[in-house]
């Protein structure tokens, strides 16, 4: 293909970025003029958490102290977090709670999953392009359950699943290359083989619709700190389908799981609700500025979040094929929107120089080996004429 004039690339942005709907929700974020493609990685500051931050420490922790933990509802807070992530996974009340880590929930949820399944269900299933963190904890549920790991590509889970199988662990989409799995086929592939599903949704919780309820996901866990910025090592959340709530038997059954901790009693007897799947004590301030930052979120429908997400992908994808020579640099992200989450990722012999060279632009995106550079393109602050910069940025870095 030719190498086109960027002018005609940014006259297009410009009519794209005037007609988004979602233009206004960028000043709920302290962004300056660095073109921000690593809200993948660490979502952007909103707005509002600054000021909540310094309520929350000087009113509730400097004021209440320890009256904190009911006068201003931090007991609660997990669940109350949790609901409010409801609308944007698709997820009734009741079914989700914020805590911990991804790597810990992922824990707690899928050995709960395994325990749930008869012994002559011997295997899980996981996807093996995962993300590191779930192989290893995969690995260690399998030893501790006794059960065997069988890794499998994504798109040979549902086939794989069967007699055998007790849980599958997929991510809905992949770290690396951006590609999204399919979620509801794979979840009812692998219920109708008498499995459960575990879905790492760390790629795409405030990316894409996930609709947990209707599609029957069994288990979910995802990061509080990619696309629902949350914060640096925010909060991770936790999806047990209404089906389980009274029998989820989890791994880590801390006092904060036990239906009347104060009872300090001996034996653990798990709480009724959701919150079966806490393990000790909430890390207060952490969850209160995740609390804060879905204040974004206010009149933003997920649809249109995913509507404009492909535009952005779609846009970028296009101004790489204008702007730089055919082969210069291979998506590893398919074209396919039913196959795209909300990330491009570019193959290049030299991709670490480039995201390196590319931040010294203040096109901030990030470096996977052994040669990925992966641009995310988070909606509700991402602008179509940032697309064109990083993309001319890009081409400049590529010719010199
Ligand atoms: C897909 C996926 N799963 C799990 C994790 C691990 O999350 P954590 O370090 O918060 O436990 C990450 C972190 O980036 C991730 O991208």
């Amino acid at each position: 293909m030719t190498v086109h004039d960027p002018r005609v690339l940014v006259a297009r942005a410009h009519a794209l970025d005037a007609a988004d709907p979602l233009r206004a929700v960028r000043d709920r974020f302290v962004l300056d003029d660095v073109v921000y493609l690593d809200g993948n990685s660490l979502g952007a500051l909103p707005r509002a958490v600054p000021a909540r931050m310094a309520e929350v420490i000087a009113e509730e922790w400097g004021r209440l102290r320890i009256r904190g933990w009911t006068e201003a509802g931090w007991d609660t807070a997990p669940e109350r977090i949790g609901d409010r992530l409801g609308p944007l996974l698709g997820a009734a009340p009741g079914q989700l709670v914020v805590g911990d880590s991804t790597s810990v929930n992922l824990f707690k949820v899928l050995v709960g999953a395994v325990r749930l399944a008869p012994p002559g269900r011997d295997e899980i299933l996981l996807d093996g392009s995962t993300f590191p963190t779930d192989r290893y904890i995969a690995a260690s549920a399998a030893r501790l359950t006794g059960r065997t790991l069988r890794v499998l590509p994504p798109a040979g889970i549902a086939e794989a699943a069967g007699p055998r199988t007790a849980a599958a662990l997929v991510n809905h989409v992949d770290y690396r290359t951006g590609e999204l799995a399919d979620l509801p086929g794979i979840t009812e592939a692998v219920r109708g083989a008498g499995g459960r599903t575990v879905w790492d949704l760390c790629h795409s919780a405030g990316a894409l619709p996930v609709e947990l309820d209707a599609n029957g996901v069994d288990f979910a866990v995802g990061c509080g700190y990619k696309y629902l910025n949350g914060g640096p090592g925010a909060p991770a959340f936790c999806y047990l389908r209404a089906e389980y709530l009274d029998r989820f038997d989890s791994p880590l059954p801390g006092w904060w799981s036990h239906r009347d901790p104060f009872a300090m009693a001996d034996e653990h007897l798990p709480h009724p609700t959701v919150r079966r799947a806490r393990v000790g004590t909430p890390d207060v301030l952490s969850m209160l500025a995740f609390e804060a930052a879905l204040d974004v979120w206010d009149g933003v429908e997920i649809a249109a979040v995913r509507a404009k997400s492909l535009a952005l992908t779609d846009f970028f994808l296009e101004c790489v094929a204008a702007l730089l020579p055919e082969g210069a640099v291979d998506s590893l992200t398919p074209r396919a929107h039913a196959r795209r989450g909300s990330q491009i990722a570019l193959r290049h012999p030299e991709a670490r120089r480039l995201t390196a060279a590319l931040g010294d632009r203040g096109v901030v995106g990030d470096f996977r080996p052994p040669d990925v550079l992966r641009l995310g393109f988070t909606p509700l602050y991402t602008g179509f004429a940032e697309v064109v910069r990083a993309a001319t940025a890009l081409a400049d870095e590529v010719a010199g």
